[in-house]
C-alpha cells in the first residue's frame, strides 16, 4: 500500500510525525512511523524543561536518542521549539529582564548548536501571536525582552546553524471564521517587521489543529489566500502539527471517523496546492499517542479519534482520505 512520506515525497513534499521516545518503546508504533514518515519531530524532549532543567546543565540525551531513531530509520528530525511560554523551567520564569536575555541567548547558542548541521528545521518562535489576534501575545518575552525578543531569537538561531531553515509556528490560522481572520492580520504585521528588519526567517509553520466538530474552524476557503500572502513574503510554508480533535460529536465510531476524514480531505485540498507548502507534520500518528485525550477531553470520557490511524495502528477512513488527496 502506498504510504503517506510515498505520495508526499512524489509530490515534492515530506510527511512527518510528532513521537516521544516513550511510544517509540512500542514496536508497532516504531515500524509505523518508519515506514509512513519522512521525518519526526520530538513532541516534547526538544523543549526548554527537558533540556535545561537547571541553569547551565544542558541534557540531550532524550532528543539525542530520537536523532538516533531518525537516523537509524533514515528520517530526518526537525527542532520545536526554542522559544515559548510553555513548558519552560521555573528557573527561567523567574528571571528578571537582563538575565532572561542572557539565558536565551545561552540556551539557542547551546541547543542549536549541538544539533548544528543535523536538523533541516527549527521552530524558533512558538505562538508569538495573542491568541485573539489583537497583536503579539503578552508572554514573559514580550513583557521583559519587549517585541524584539522575537528578531534577537531568529538571529540567535541563524549565528548557530546558518542551515536550518528558521520557522515562526503558530496555531489558529486555518479557519475562516473572525478571530482567525484577525490573527492572520497580526501575523502578517509581524512577518512584514522582520522582513523589512532583515532578520534571519524561512518558514511559518501552521500548527493545524483543526476541529470536526463547529466549535473551530473546519471550512478553509480563505486559506489559499492567506498561504498566497506568505509566499509573497518569500517564506515557505509547513504545517506542523496536524489533527482533527473529535471531542464534540456524538460518539458512534463510524460517524466520527468519517467527520475527521472530511476536515483532513478540505484541509488538505486547501493546502496541497501552495507551491511553497513543504511539509505535513501530523501530531501523533496513531490515535494512541493523541495529546488530545489529556488537552481537550471528550465529556463523555471516550479516546478521541484524531490522527490518520488508529490506537491498533490501523488504517482509518482519514487515511484514506489523505493518501487521495496526495
Ligand atoms: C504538547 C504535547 O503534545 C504535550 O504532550 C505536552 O504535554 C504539551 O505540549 N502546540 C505546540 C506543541 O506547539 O508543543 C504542544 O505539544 C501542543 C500545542
Amino acid at each position: 500500500a502506498p504510504t503517506l512520506q510515498g505520495l508526499a515525497a512524489a509530490r515534492g513534499l515530506r510527511w512527518g510525525t510528532a513521537v516521544t521516545n516513550d511510544q517509540l518503546r512500542d514496536p508497532g508504533l516504531r515500524r509505523l512511523v518508519s515506514e509512513q514518515s519522512g521525518l519526526i519531530v520530538p513532541e516534547s524532549e526538544l523543549k526548554w524543561d527537558g533540556v535545561e532543567a537547571t541553569p547551565g546543565s544542558f541534557d540531550f540525551s532524550a532528543p539525542d536518542r530520537l536523532l538516533g531513531f531518525a537516523r537509524e530509520q533514515g528520517l530526518a528530525m526537525r527542532g520545536h521549539t526554542l522559544v515559548w511560554h510553555e513548558q519552560l523551567p521555573a528557573w527561567v520564569k523567574a528571571l528578571p529582564p537582563a538575565e532572561l536575555d542572557r539565558a536565551m541567548a545561552t540556551y539557542i547558542r547551546t541547543v542549536v548548536g549541538h544539533y548544528r548541521g543535523q536538523l533541516p528545521s527549527w521552530d524558533v518562535v512558538n505562538e508569538p501571536i495573542a491568541d485573539d489576534g489583537t497583536g503579539l501575545r503578552r508572554n514573559l518575552w514580550l513583557e521583559r525582552l519587549g517585541p524584539d525578543y522575537i528578531a534577537r531569537a531568529l538571529t540567535l538561531a541563524h549565528q548557530a546553524d546558518p542551515k536550518a531553515a528558521l520557522v515562526i509556528n503558530e496555531y489558529g490560522l486555518e479557519g475562516d471564521d473572525p478571530k482567525t481572520l484577525r490573527k492572520r492580520q497580526a501575523f502578517l504585521k509581524l512577518l512584514r517587521q522582520l522582513r523589512e528588519q532583515g532578520v534571519p526567517l524561512n518558514a511559518v509553520g501552521l500548527q493545524a489543529h483543526l476541529y470536526a466538530n463547529g466549535s473551530g474552524p473546519t471550512t478553509f476557503r480563505t486559506l489559499p489566500a492567506f498561504l498566497r500572502e506568505l509566499a509573497a513574503l518569500d517564506l515557505d510554508i509547513l504545517v506542523t502539527e496536524l489533527d482533527v480533535n473529535d471531542r464534540e460529536l456524538p460518539a458512534a465510531i463510524p460517524e466520527r471517523d468519517r467527520a475527521v476524514a472530511a476536515v483532513y480531505g478540505d484541509f488538505l485540498a486547501a493546502v496541497l496546492p501552495e507551491p511553497r507548502l513543504k511539509l505535513i507534520t501530523t501530531w501523533g500518528l496513531s490515535d494512541r499517542t493523541t495529546w488530545l485525550n489529556g488537552f481537550m477531553p471528550r465529556a463523555d470520557g471516550l479516546p478521541q479519534r484524531p490522527l490518520p490511524f488508529d490506537a491498533d495502528n490501523r488504517p482509518k477512513p482519514a487515511t484514506a482520505t489523505i493518501q487521495a488527496a496526495l
